[in-house]
């Protein structure tokens, strides 16, 4: 059932990118064209300085996101963005909870006001759980991501689950195919049929199709093999169609 769901492939760019970037999008196009690509989505989410920059996604099919989000519209919060903005801007997503925001301080209750303010603004959150490696050898890697989902995630119509192993992220270890088919089969079962769930954490071409070919996988979200459009569209034509 799980398999019907429409694949997403996303790109985190993190702290990277110049103006020159807010052109990669028909980069991505000229590599993977529209009318091949009709069963999945494709997401790149720029810093916020560049997401008004970019390329429009009704020319290049390319979607666009926020990072990270205020759970207030608006307000006195120097150097914070709301929801509101980035959907102003041109995203129809936003990551929230990734593991790089948690480790600065979000707490679930932090991430599931940010989710809820993302649809509030009409904006998907990617809401990011991931156990640490200590969590991980410990064996509480299935108890540690069910509690993160428990507490990050609101009551939504929509929404999107990114499971990233701490210990996977921007290391060049990823997860064996074994270990996230686990995960992710626990996860389907605490989230239900509807909820696409992305694998992160050092995904690349060499192991895409492994990780995207598993049940409940329904895409990815990717951090390094990102920046790079030949690495990002050799990673999308690797989600297999439904
Ligand atoms: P890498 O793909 O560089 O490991 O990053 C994963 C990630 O954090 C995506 O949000």
């Amino acid at each position: 059932m799980a398999k019907t769901l429409r694949p997403l492939i996303a790109a985190n760019w993190k702290m990277h990118g110049d103006m020159s970037w807010a052109f990669k999008p028909a980069d991505f196009n000229t590599l993977f064209l529209t009318e091949d690509r009709t069963h999945l989505d494709v997401l790149i989410c720029p810093p916020a300085t560049l997401l008004s920059s970019m390329l429009d996604p009704e020319q290049t099919g390319v979607l666009l996101g926020g990072q990270d989000c205020h759970a207030n519209a608006a307000g006195a919060h120097t150097g914070n963005v709301s929801a509101e903005m980035l959907k102003d801007a041109g995203a129809s997503y936003v990551i929230v909870g990734h593991s790089e925001r948690r480790a600065e301080g979000d707490t679930d209750a932090d991430v599931n006001a940010k989710a809820k303010a993302a649809a509030r603004a009409g904006l998907t959150p990617i809401i990011c759980v991931g156990e640490t490696e200590a969590e991980r050898d410990a064996g509480k890697a299935q108890k540690v991501v069910a509690a993160q989902i428990k507490a990050s995630v609101p009551k939504l119509k929509d929404y999107v689950i990114a499971y990233e192993p701490v210990w996977a992220i921007g290391t060049g270890k990823t997860a064996t195919p074994e270990d996230v088919d686990e995960m992710h089969n626990a996860i389907r079962e605490q989230v239900g049929a509807k909820v696409r769930l992305l694998y992160g954490g050092s995904v690349k071409p060499a192991n895409a199709e492994s990780l995207l070919g598993l049940k409940n996988v329904n895409g990815a979200l990717i951090g390094g093999a990102g920046l790079e459009m030949d690495s990002l569209a050799e990673i999308a034509k690797a989600a297999p169609a439904k």
